[in-house]
């Protein structure tokens, strides 16, 4: 497929058909997301790809949980809907037949090297340098979903999940250094893709000459 329509058919896809998805062509889309820029150099991701429907499901339950905990029932009706929607929208994962767990390790910086001596730590610094930490980790999962498209797959980036990151971790049996960070649906999508209209350049866009 040309570049430009991998990037411009590309949309969330929420809905899958039951088609599995062969574990090489899961571990192509990792080989794609691993070609990502990085910060310095430290290729901090690592990937654990799901297929199995009953791990699945208690992932998706202790999600539900964790929101249930967060928005507990007995509210009212607004508030209802709103733990609904989030729970869905946080465990559509359970919709496809395969998900990918990112994962990534901390880096060490060069400037590391010398916060002994300095009142910053590398947490200091990793949120001066505005979590270049989590913008390797976007860049690989962008990389990962278009990757997907161009393969004929559809997915969803999702954080929602995340705030059962701890119970998810065990599940997924995630090791220190790793964490958890995000997950991606992935399957053959159900519908016709029908990408959003995005936000027309003029508004997005200046030029200081
Ligand atoms: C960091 C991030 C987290 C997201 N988390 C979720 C999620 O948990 N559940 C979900 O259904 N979609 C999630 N999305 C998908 C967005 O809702 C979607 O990208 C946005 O609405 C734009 O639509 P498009 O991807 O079809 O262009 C996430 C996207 C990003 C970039």
């Amino acid at each position: 497929m040309e570049f430009a329509d991998v990037l411009t058919r590309r949309a969330s896809v929420r809905n899958f058909t039951e088609e599995k998805v062969p574990v090489d062509k899961l571990r192509e889309m990792v080989r794609m997301a691993g070609t990502a820029p990085c910060i310095g150099g430290r290729e901090t991701w690592s990937f654990i790809a799901v297929t199995n429907k009953e791990l699945m499901r208690k992932m998706a339950e202790a999600v539900k949980m964790k929101y249930d905990g967060i928005i507990p029932a007995g509210g009212d009706h607004v508030t209802d809907n709103v733990r609904n929607a989030v729970e869905s929208f946080s465990t559509i994962f359970l919709n496809a037949p395969a998900v990918i767990a990112v994962l990534s390790e901390p880096y060490t910086a060069v400037i590391d090297k010398v916060l002994e001596q300095t009142s910053y730590s590398h947490d200091d610094i990793n949120k001066l340098r505005n979590h270049p930490d989590i913008q390797t980790i976007g860049a690989a999962i962008e990389n990962l979903l278009l990757a997907a498209v161009d393969m004929g797959y559809g997915a969803c980036w999702q954080t929602g999940p995340m705030v059962a990151k701890e119970e998810l971790s065990k599940l997924l049996g995630v090791k220190e250094p790793y964490s958890l960070f995000a997950f991606v649906a992935v399957g053959k999508p159900a519908h016709e893709i029908k990408p959003r209209v995005k936000k027309p350049v003029g508004e997005m866009f200046s030029v200081i000459e």
